[in-house]
């Protein structure tokens, strides 16, 4: 372990822009520290990632187990992703400096013990840049990559490659990596023996010329809004919902609440730190990770419609919802679309720092 958790350490220098100080990133985590990252995982991460690991649960939520991730995800990767997030997915920050729930210490545990639990050994990725054609790679990407990835890089059952958080911390040699080596037990598979070397790397130069250089800025944080403004309109008539399966109500008809002034509660079950960036007028923080028995002690049991929503589209809201239902909440719905398409719909939202003057109050 010496000189692996040595090497490590001097890394840390240089790889954690936002830590004051160098981080512990050896791999040597005691009973106690791996108990701590576990509870950590189980309340923020198996939503989607799955209890094990193994991604799938909800979203195409990639496998956080896959040894060729972690070996060379670890440790800039992972905890960028973590921390910040990914654009336009469900895979929010959770950075306290994103707005999200935990502490750069806890992040740095996450990861050594995701690292820990697979005994990684790290791979020694080139940090030079791949050249290549790019609009070779362009038409090589359409063929073999877009039917998961998206057309656009924009991710449907793969995650999204054309995503400037995602371009910003993985080098070309980590992306090629992937590309050459796949994603074992999932559906990312080795493309070394169909494609060539030269056309990995025009794929890998097409997929760099979609970056556009973005770093996350850190974002101006707005105050959590108090529970006595969490209902919207106060003084409004309920509005009718048309639920499917007894459940989801679709966008539009919220919208149409909103416009008309009815009475209602939004929450936005994700992390803080996707609130802040944006979220539906008037909608409250309830991210699904909160202590469930907290949850009640904000939110009238009167009748009043409650409707939540996520990115997911569904895995967050449902289960802030199925708890809201297990007390005894009537009137309850998950928003049918998820915010990702409200956005695409252009249905209104707003910032956590913009004042909502859409909302009558
Ligand atoms: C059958 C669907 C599918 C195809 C086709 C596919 N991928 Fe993937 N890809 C995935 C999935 C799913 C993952 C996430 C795997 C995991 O759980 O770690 C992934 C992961 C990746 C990653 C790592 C992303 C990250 O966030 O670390 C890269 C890079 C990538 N794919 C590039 C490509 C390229 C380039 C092609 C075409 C040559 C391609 N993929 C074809 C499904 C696919
Ligand atoms: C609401 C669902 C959801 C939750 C909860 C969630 N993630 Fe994710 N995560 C995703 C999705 C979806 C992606 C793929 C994003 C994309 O399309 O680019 C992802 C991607 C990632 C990646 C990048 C993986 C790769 O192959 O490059 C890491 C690392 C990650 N998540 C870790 C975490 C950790 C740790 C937590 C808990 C603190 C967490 N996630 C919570 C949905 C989620």
């Amino acid at each position: 372990m010496g000189k692996f958790s040595l090497f490590l350490l001097g890394m840390a220098i240089l790889i954690f822009n936002s830590a004051s100080k160098a981080a512990d990133l050896s791999l040597t985590l005691n009973k106690d520290e791996m108990k701590k990252a576990d509870s950590i995982y189980q309340r923020y991460c198996s939503l989607c990632h799955g209890k094990e690991r193994e991604g799938y649960k909800a979203d195409h939520a990639p496998s956080l187990s896959s040894k060729s991730m972690l070996s060379t995800a670890y440790p800039q990767i992972l905890y960028d992703s973590i921390s910040w997030g990914r654009v336009n997915s469900a895979m929010d920050g959770y950075s306290e400096e994103a707005g999200g729930p935990l502490k750069d210490s806890d992040i740095i545990l996450l990861i050594r013990w995701l690292a820990q639990k697979e005994n990684i050994s790290l791979v020694d990725l080139d940090q030079a840049l791949i050249s290549g054609n790019s609009s070779q790679g362009e038409t090589l990407y359409s063929k073999n990559c877009a039917s998961c990835h998206g057309d656009q890089g924009q991710g449907v059952s793969g995650p999204a490659l054309a995503d400037q958080l995602f371009l910003s911390s993985a080098t070309d040699s980590y992306i090629k990596y992937a590309i050459v080596n796949g994603r074992e037990d999932t559906p990312m598979q080795s493309f070394s023996k169909s494609l060539k070397d030269e056309e990995i790397n025009n794929i890998v130069a097409y997929l760099r010329s979609q970056a556009s250089g973005w770093r996350p800025n850190p974002l101006e944080l707005a105050e959590w809004p108090n529970p006595e403004d969490y209902v919207i309109n106060p003084t409004g008539e309920a509005p009718k919902f048309k639920l499917r399966e007894s459940r989801y109500v679709p966008a539009h008809e919220v919208e149409k609440a909103l416009e008309d002034n009815k009475k209602l509660i939004i929450l936005d079950t994700r992390p803080g730190s996707a609130w802040q960036r944006i979220h539906i007028p008037g909608a409250v923080p309830m991210p699904y990770y909160r202590d469930k028995s907290k949850i009640a002690d904000d939110l009238p049991n009167d009748g009043t419609w409650i409707v939540a929503y996520c990115a997911c589209p569904h895995a967050a809201s449902d289960s802030v919802i199925n708890h809201l239902r297990s007390l005894g909440y009537k009137n309850t719905a998950v928003i049918d679309e998820g915010i990702l398409k409200w956005i695409e719909m252009g249905l209104p939202v707003v910032a956590g720092k913009d004042k909502v003057n859409y909302v009558g109050n």
